[in-house]
């Protein structure tokens, strides 16, 4: 999705930076939100200079080192992820107007853009790109010189009030050396402070280099910045405000620390991601105390039903979520894809408890949904990775997981984070509807606070995993198998070896094979299977143990995740990975890890970028 960076400085502190430098490196840290062109614009000598090139910023760098840009003390900069009109030089930002005097960026979709673009076309005012954000810069251009008579700021807030859709937009005006004017609706945008200078960004890691005070904005907000101060309007003109808090991420948090890609250090983070997330959360009696909540307990005690919404990785967290909140909460707990649930009229009211579970805290889907839920009366809370981001704010209450930032597009340590989060919400349910006794809760809350060092002991192991998947690059299809909790477990396997090792992948649940998948295996074919703990439930280690014999009757080459001490699997499997024993409903934390691994090595040797696999973009902020 689109990253946007703007700058305003002075000259005291060009000496350590200049407007290029800032926007260069902003981009550079919003990488992970997956791009497919570069650009900048900067104001220096009473003009706009722009540079723009499709494909990796490194595109754009070597574009500026060509033609080089003028010093400069403000500009925006923006990586693109194409909605309207291709990935190419021409549709990247930004988008120059009036006569070249103004340049702007946008992320989202402007959904009436064709409208406006014929009413400006019939104007006489030409395009030169296929884009939506042109007719905005257009637009914009128009009410600069007409009805705003050089204002910058209110000829935003005219073009923003005749546009429809989710965007967020940056502009800079020649006539206004210092100044950059940001507009949002649906789509997220931060400010960044500085002492004498201030930034913009998509998210805090456009800035994060330069300071740690930011503002998150409010939805229908235009923000001016210079390099002294910032003002704050709504849509209709009158005066508003964000909310400040600072940023705990430091920029390091944000570096490989080591690791040869973002991913495999994000694989390395889930020992922290899932004690940070449990921090604080309970007493030494074991009692929960999730103050963030925000709902009156009394009404969530009464609460009928749960439904999950989420996209991706984060609904297998939701469905992992259904097998424990049900178990210890007796609530029935739908599980829903949040772009499927807005349109099939779902039933919910008062006592439904919509739990969205996002990373981003952005996804367009998922929001969308939290907002329908919301018209029908239904009480909703957020589980998030990222503070301030739009879907907490919109929620009635949030609950966030502390992985901390996640980069690579692929999802791992907030997936586990996620999970982590719903076990202590089921819990905290549990407790308010006395479904546990205190002594069993207690007793979970304990072996959730194992799970970090058993997690590290996978990852010590991790050679066993990656020499499998070296030998496996080859591979064309792979599938993966589980049952109860492990059949989200084999959801999310099957989805990270097709995000970036490019290769079919489909996880089922064990039992259905006979219903038809088993006509997949052929000689040879690679079989993932998760095997529940023998300790567990009475029946269901054995069915799993069939389901491995009856597909390695038909040539299948089975590889197997397993517990500690779960001999039987041995004889039936060509290679075998232990987890260490944890209960059955928290076996979705360990047995995960391997599969991430697993397909992390595997695209690494397939010489694939693991963090930025083709096509994909970090937070889906379309629909
Ligand atoms: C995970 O690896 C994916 N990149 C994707 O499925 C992701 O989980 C999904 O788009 C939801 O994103 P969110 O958690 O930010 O809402």
């Amino acid at each position: 999705m689109c990253g946007i960076v703007g700058y305003a400085g002075t000259s005291s502190r060009s000496a350590e930076h200049g407007a290029l430098d800032v926007l260069i490196e902003g981009l550079r840290r919003l990488e992970y939100r997956g791009y497919d062109s570069a650009g900048v614009a900067v104001v220096a000598d009473g003009a706009i200079h722009s540079r723009k090139k499709a494909g990796k910023l490194v595109n754009l760098e070597n574009q500026i080192a060509e033609a080089p840009l003028p010093d400069s003390l403000t500009g925006i900069g923006h990586t693109r992820w194409a909605t309207h009109g291709g990935p190419s030089d021409q549709n990247a930002h930004p988008h120059l107007a009036d006569g070249g005097k103004l340049a702007m960026i946008h992320n989202g979709i402007i959904e009436n853009f064709a409208e406006i673009k014929a009413t400006l076309v019939a104007e006489g005012v030409e395009f030169l790109s296929d884009t939506d954000t042109e007719v905005a810069a257009a637009l914009l251009g128009k009410m600069y010189s007409s009805e705003a008579e050089g204002d910058l700021t209110r000829a935003m807030q005219l073009a923003v009030n005749k546009l429809e859709g989710a965007f967020t937009l940056l502009a800079v005006h020649q006539d206004h050396p210092g100044v950059v004017v940001a507009a949002r609706r649906n789509s997220p945008l931060v400010l960044g402070l500085g002492e004498g200078e201030n930034f913009l960004g998509s998210d805090v890691s456009g800035f994060i280099d330069f300071t740690r005070r930011a503002v998150e904005l409010g939805q229908d907000q235009i923000v001016t910045i210079t390099p002294e101060s910032h003002s704050i309007i709504g849509f209709d003109g009158e005066p508003a405000e964000g909310r400040e808090f600072s940023v705990d991420w430091d920029a390091a948090s944000a570096e490989k620390g080591g690791f040869p890609s973002f991913m495999e250090k994000e694989i390395h983070d889930q020992p922290a991601a899932v004690a940070d997330t449990l921090l604080g959360r309970s007493d030494a009696e074991g009692k929960l105390t999730l103050d963030e909540l925000r709902i009156d307990p009394e009404k969530l005690a009464k609460i009928t039903k749960i439904v999950v919404l989420a996209c991706g990785t984060s609904a297998y967290a939701g469905s992992v979520a259904k097998y424990a909140i049900e178990s210890w909460c007796r609530i029935p707990v739908e599980v829903e894809l949040s772009h499927e649930f807005r349109y099939r009229e779902p039933i919910v009211d008062k006592n439904t408890l919509i739990v969205s579970i996002s990373q981003s805290g952005e996804t367009m889907d998922t929001l969308m949904a939290v907002r329908y839920a919301k018209e029908q009366g239904a009480k909703t809370l957020s589980i998030c990775n990222t503070n301030g981001s739009t879907i907490p704010r919109e929620s009635d209450a949030v609950l966030y997981t502390h992985a901390g930032p996640e980069i690579a597009v692929a999802s791992t340590k907030a997936f586990l984070a996620q999970i982590t989060a719903t076990y202590l919400l089921g819990l905290y349910l549990a407790q308010l509807r006395g479904n546990l006794f205190s002594g069993q809760i207690k007793d979970i809350l304990a072996d959730l606070g194992k799970i970090p060092s058993k997690i590290q002991d996978i990852l010590d192991r991790d050679n066993e995993i990656k020499d499998l998947a070296r030998s496996m690059a080859d591979a064309s299809s792979v599938l993966f198998l589980g049952r109860h909790v492990g059949y989200p477990v084999a959801m999310e396997g099957a989805l990270k070896l097709k995000e970036i090792a490019y290769i079919h992948a489909e996880g089922f649940a064990a039992g259905e094979l006979k219903h038809g998948p088993i006509a997949l295996i052929d000689d040879g074919q690679p079989v993932f299977v998760v095997v529940p703990s023998p300790r567990g439930r009475d029946s269901l280690h054995s069915k799993v143990v069939s389901n491995i014999q009856e597909v390695r009757a038909r040539g299948a080459n089975t590889l197997v995740i397993a517990e500690e001490g779960d001999v039987d699997v041995r004889e039936y499997a060509e290679f075998v990975f232990y987890v260490p024993e944890t209960p059955t409903l928290l076996m979705p934390l360990l047995a995960t890890v391997p599969l991430q691994i697993f397909a992390c090595e595997l695209a690494t040797a397939k010489g694939y970028d693991v963090d930025q696999p083709r096509n994909l973009a970090k937070s889906v902020t379309v629909e």
